[in-house]
């Protein structure tokens, strides 16, 4: 990060502690102070708290319902609703759910695309496979939700049968050294036995090669699939009393105070 921008995510008064220590010693010790806090903002927020790279500072304190930084979402939202005023642009899921669809892959293969990432574009990176596969297990398929769980640790695995390698994105990521966690590793042993194995792994295949630059997919085009492959219950996603429904509205009103 340079001089500039770090100085953009410091506080006013965190500013003001660092001009007015008298000695260098002060300044270093209210610039330390400064990062620290700078850091528990934006790295222990999660990702549905950040509004345009920026964490919930300047929200009203005691926000409740709508966050004015944020578009509103209708009473009863779809997940098309959640793609057009959450998601978006979301181009990598639309891109690859195109691609599978291209390819002619089953219909469940790319309501799976569509959705395989979408924990990391509204909620959480973090172990993103699995918040996928939970956000969305009451409303498609088991065979879905358990493929897009089982992505996560594929990825790391070759498979040759379907010319599978692994990323060259993730040597540069993550170094030559790089080792998947042992968990990652017992769910990919787990997934290679698994009569559902090639619906997990059509997702890594179009998942690899579906960044590209210029290709714009409207989510609009997959209406009908996730019709006939996601069960939209008729209160909207949030308001349904599912397992998963706190999740979603978790992404409705993200910044709510309790
Ligand atoms: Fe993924
Ligand atoms: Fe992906």
């Amino acid at each position: 990060m340079d001089r500039r921008s770090f100085l953009s995510t410091l506080s006013a008064a965190s500013l003001a502690s660092i001009t007015a220590a008298a000695t260098l010693s002060e300044k270093a010790d209210a610039l330390e102070h400064a990062m620290a806090a700078t850091l528990d903002r934006t790295v222990a927020k999660p990702f549905a708290c950040i509004v345009d790279g920026h964490s919930d500072e300047g929200t009203p304190p005691f926000l409740m319902g709508n966050d004015p930084r944020l578009p509103q979402m209708p009473e009863k939202p779809s997940l098309i609703d959640f793609f057009k005023y959450r998601f978006a642009p979301a181009d990598h899921l639309l891109q690859s759910a195109r691609l599978a669809l291209e390819n002619g892959y089953d219909e469940k293969v790319v309501i799976a695309c569509l959705v395989h990432d979408i924990s990391v574009y509204g909620l959480m990176r973090t172990d993103h496979g699995y918040w996928c596969a939970q956000m969305i297990k009451p409303y498609v398929a088991e065979e879905v939700s358990w493929a897009i769980e089982k992505h996560q640790a594929l990825r790391f695995f070759p498979d040759d049968s379907v010319d599978y390698a692994y990323p060259e994105a993730y040597i540069r990521f993550f170094g030559e050294e790089y080792k998947p966690e042992p968990y990652i590793e017992q769910s990919y042993r787990e997934a290679r036995k698994h009569k559902w194995y090639m619906t997990s792994r059509l997702i890594t295949v179009n998942d690899l090669y579906s960044f590209e630059d210029g290709v714009e997919v409207d989510v609009d085009e997959f209406t009908d699939i996730v019709g006939r492959n996601f069960r939209q219950p008729s209160e909207g996603l949030g308001f349904d009393g599912s397992p998963t429904a706190h999740m979603w509205r978790t992404m409705i009103w993200p910044n709510n105070f309790l």
